[in-house]
């Protein structure tokens, strides 16, 4: 018998300190629609990690340059992103915006060129978001939102689709059977090559 070799990996980044927040919630549906389309599944909690921010040094942007100059966590994950097919990020609305975990890794992200070119091009993405308020615009979901979708144009990822909902104690997001249904969908989604 021949095995199996096409299956999608996806990694998936969480961005909230909850580890069954509502975001990790989300993007747990996410992965289950993707492990039935038979994807494999890596998933890093951000926090927790020692991820440290962007000095600027422009290391990844010289010529010859060997990656990002900070030796921290980021180091494994670069690896990690580069290999993967799809990415899931999953984060809060922090403050009107994604949370600092999150940002701290995207941010870093901007070394991931210097170890593979093209390394964003045709990546497969998927975004997952909780808020407390009712509304994607008031809670300031929608500038996460719109960050992800510009950054990821800018560096010609694909995002796959984004689900987002409100909910406040952790967890809480399960009782929105629509949108685990949404999110669902789009791990199946995701998962297709
Ligand atoms: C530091 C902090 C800032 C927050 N800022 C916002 C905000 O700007 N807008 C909003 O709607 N909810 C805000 N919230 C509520 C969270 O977004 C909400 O509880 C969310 O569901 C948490 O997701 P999680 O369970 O994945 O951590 C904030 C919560 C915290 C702890």
């Amino acid at each position: 018998m021949t095995e199996k070799t096409d299956s999608q990996k996806i990694l998936v980044l969480l961005g909230s300190p909850r580890k069954k927040g509502n975001s990790t919630t989300l993007a747990e549906q996410i992965v289950k629609g993707a492990e039935a389309a038979g994807a494999t599944v890596e998933k890093i909690y951000l926090h927790g990690q020692n991820i440290a921010p962007c000095q600027a040094c422009y290391a990844c942007r010289k010529p010859d340059s060997k990656g990002c100059a900070i030796d921290d966590d980021m180091q494994p994950i670069y690896k990690k992103l580069i290999e993967a097919d799809g990415w899931v990020i999953a984060s809060p609305v922090y403050w009107f915006s994604m949370s600092a975990q999150t940002k701290l890794f995207l941010d870093r992200c901007f070394a991931l060129l210097s170890y593979k070119k093209g390394a964003f091009a045709g990546k497969r993405i998927a975004v997952a978001m909780s808020y407390a308020d009712a509304d994607p615009f008031i809670s300031g979901c929608v500038n996460a939102l719109r960050t992800f979708q510009d950054a990821f144009a800018y560096v010609k990822a694909n995002i796959v689709g984004m689900v987002y909902g409100s909910a406040d104690k952790p967890g809480e997001i399960k009782s929105n059977q629509a949108l685990m249904a949404e999110a669902e969908a789009l791990g199946r989604q995701l998962a297709k090559s």
